[in-house]
């Protein structure tokens, strides 16, 4: 039966969350500039294009990290929230291009456990656990708090609909000339899918909100929102992804290298690629009640610690109520609302499909030998995985479709 109206959290009120305009986009528009000597660091970053595609940035950071402050970490804590968040960022960047040191990636780099330089690595495990996240290079401060538009200010509140193909750049851009432009490009298709991840957010949660209070008319227009909002995120992502735009002969090679990474000296600390921690489908799935078993649906989970905590507490308050849409569907939904359901079951799927056609064809790259710079921490560094790969899947869009009211039509 349909718990009543009050049994949902008031944490799921999206409408007084900070969240409501922006998905799991930060709620104010990352800070480009710094005061100080705070800007060195963000200034850095371009700097070190052309050596991370050359002869490597290793000597670059630790020349640069001797001339800083020695009270800069200490100094970080008078910063504003959002200039703490643009320092995380440029730390975990900064971390990030020290870890890898060049592209291509150099086999050995994979199981180093790398020698820091203490002012940075001192910075960057401040900031992230004063943030509350782990040391890790994760979607959040690598993507999301490292782009800008001319269509929002700084640091001010904006509207995730504001963003759009064509009014998103990478902030601080850390590779040069084509490599540079693909990079931004990459950036860009996650930070739109998760634009629109904020319309797949206000619909999932509509339909919750319906489901408690019996309301059809109000289910039946939340699940349509839904299809569309879940159609649109498929539709950001495709534009991108495809050969001639985002380049699969570059990008296992020269864009990807190497996006999430956990700092290993406790064993590794990252399961799985950063677009398990995508809003969106984190989301879709609560909605839907899509469940997190098998290999996939576990590193999904898991992948949410590395979300900021506000977003992962979010989460915990939806978990509960993840099947009461699919219930309510099933109780006293008529026709229209099991094929609306259906069909936001059926548009998910889709994406799941279209990314494992698109991911293998970019696991495959050019199709020669290279070290295998990819995604995930499931695959063993260096081994080709393109079929592992279509196995996650395969489970995932199984789980996905066995969620339909109806049997799938022949
Ligand atoms: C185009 C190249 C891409 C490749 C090769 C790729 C590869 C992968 C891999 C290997 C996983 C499984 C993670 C693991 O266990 O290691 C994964 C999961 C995932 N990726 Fe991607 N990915 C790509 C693009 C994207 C993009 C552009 C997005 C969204 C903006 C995205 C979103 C996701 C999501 C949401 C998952 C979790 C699985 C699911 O919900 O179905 N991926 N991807």
């Amino acid at each position: 039966m349909p718990q009543p109206a009050h049994a949902l959290p008031a944490l799921l009120d999206t409408d007084a969350q900070p969240f409501a305009r922006t998905g799991f986009l930060p709620a104010r528009a990352p800070v480009l500039h710094l005061p100080g000597s705070f800007q060195a660091l963000l200034d850095l970053i371009p700097e070190l294009a052309g050596a991370y595609g050359g002869g490597g940035v290793r000597p670059l950071i630790r020349e640069a990290a001797q001339a800083w402050p020695a009270d800069l970490t200490r100094a970080s804590r008078d910063l504003s929230g959002d200039q703490r968040d643009a320092l995380l960022s440029a730390a975990a960047v900064l971390m990030h291009l020290y870890r890898w040191d060049a592209v291509p990636v150099h086999p050995d780099r994979f199981h180093e456990v790398p020698d820091f330089p203490p002012a940075l690595n001192r910075l960057f495990r401040t900031l992230s656990a004063a943030r509350g996240l782990p040391p890790c290079g994760n979607l959040y401060t690598l993507k999301y708090l490292n782009w800008r538009s001319p269509d929002v200010t700084p640091g001010e509140p904006y509207d995730a609909g504001m963003l759009r193909a064509g009014n998103v750049q990478m902030a601080r851009v850390f590779q040069a000339g084509l490599a540079g432009e693909q990079l931004d490009l990459w950036i860009q298709t996650f930070v739109l899918a998760e634009a629109r991840g904020q319309a797949v957010l206000h619909a999932g949660l509509a339909a919750l909100r319906a489901a408690h209070e019996q309301d059809r008319p109000a289910l039946e227009a939340a699940l349509l929102a839904l299809r569309d909002a879940v159609r649109a995120v498929a539709r950001e992502v495709n534009v991108f992804t495809r050969f001639h735009v985002i380049r699969t002969d570059l990008w296992r090679v020269y864009t990807q290298p190497t996006f999430g990474w956990g700092l290993t000296e406790r064993g590794p600390v990252l399961e799985g690629a950063s677009g398990l921690q995508l809003g969106a489908t984190q989301f879709a799935d609560l909605a839907l009640g899509v469940p997190l078993h098998g290999p996939l649906g576990r590193a999904l989970r898991h992948s949410r610690a590395y979300l900021p905590p506000e977003q992962r507490a979010f989460l915990r308050a939806w978990e509960p109520h993840r099947y009461a849409v699919r219930r309510a569907v099933l109780a006293w939904g008529d026709t229209r609302a099991r094929d609306l359901f259906d069909a936001c079951v059926q548009d998910l799927a889709r994406w799941r499909v279209s990314h494992r056609e698109r991911g293998s064809a970019y696991l495959r790259g050019d199709g020669q030998e290279h070290v295998m710079a990819s995604t995930g921490t499931q695959f063993a560094a260096g081994t080709p995985h393109d079929h592992a790969f279509r196995q996650l899947m395969d489970s995932r869009i199984e789980d996905t479709r066995a969620q339909r009211t109806k049997p799938e039509p022949p």
